[in-house]
């Protein structure tokens, strides 16, 4: 007999954006695995042993097939054992590895969603992905490829999209700017840069996709860009803002 492992949703940060299944889930858990940016008043819905199993980009990284043989030996001692991701666990997750590595080893899982980045983002501005009249498609891309994977065809999926969430792509903006310029992108296609999306620290920058490295420039935390249409007004404001701020000096 072996446990059951939940993938559970945090959510984008704020805690109390987490779903009642998984505050329940997270109650009953024996032992929780959690990523890096989890916040504390997450974690606390847990009496149970709690250990980061982190990966953020470029720092501390516990490889992903470790992940996968702590969970199966905790799922062969527990009951109840939690691996709690930020966002969605199935978006830009890693739970398919996962997910099947456990049913190969007669593991039983269940996922509890989360609110993803894109989703937490579009509510904090208040701007809808998918506004009527400006945009009917909404693509969730990453440029970031591992090791050993197929090229993504994120360029693509982006360029046939009327709204594009990038995921984990702050840290390149400028080459990601040129790529999708080059590909056939205007470079005044309104962009928004939001950084904690849900958080209190949370920070925003509307502009144009040519301008994206220097609107990026700074933000070190969990960094979402949207382009599309549906941000034309938020980016016109802010260019607005920035000619009255100059002509005031
Ligand atoms: C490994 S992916 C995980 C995505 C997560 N599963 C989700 O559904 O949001 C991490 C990336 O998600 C984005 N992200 C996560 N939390 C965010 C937040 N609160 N605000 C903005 N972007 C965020 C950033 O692009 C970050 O590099």
């Amino acid at each position: 007999m072996t446990g059951t492992v939940y993938l559970v949703g945090a959510g984008p940060g704020a805690a109390d954006l987490l779903t009642l299944r998984a505050a329940r889930v997270l109650g009953e858990a024996d032992v929780v695995f959690h990523d890096a940016l989890v916040p504390a008043e997450i974690l606390k819905l847990s009496s149970g042993r709690r250990i980061p199993v982190g990966k953020r980009s470029g720092r501390f990284a516990t490889a992903q097939h470790f992940i996968n043989k702590r969970l199966l030996d905790a799922a062969r001692e527990h009951r109840v054992v939690v691996r709690l991701k930020g966002g969605d666990p199935m978006i830009f997750g890693r739970a398919h590895e996962e997910i099947s590595f456990l049913l190969q080893h007669g593991v039983r899982v269940e996922v509890v969603p989360g609110v993803t980045a894109a989703l937490a983002a579009s509510a904090e501005l208040g701007i809808s992905l998918t506004r009527r009249g400006a945009a009917r498609t909404v693509a969730f891309v990453t440029p970031r490829v591992g090791q050993g994977e197929a090229p993504s065809t994120w360029v693509r999926t982006v360029l046939a999209a009327d709204t594009a969430a990038i995921y984990m792509g702050a840290g390149e903006s400028g080459a990601i700017a040129s790529t999708l310029i080059t590909g056939g992108l205007a470079a005044s296609t309104p962009v928004a840069v939001v950084e904690n999306a849900s958080l209190k620290h949370g920070r925003r920058e509307f502009g144009a996709l040519g301008d994206l490295a220097s609107l990026a420039r700074g933000f070190e935390g969990p960094t979402l860009i949207l382009l599309g249409e549906v941000f034309s007004e938020a980016a016109a404001a802010a260019r607005r803002a920035t000619a009255s701020t100059a002509r005031a000096r």
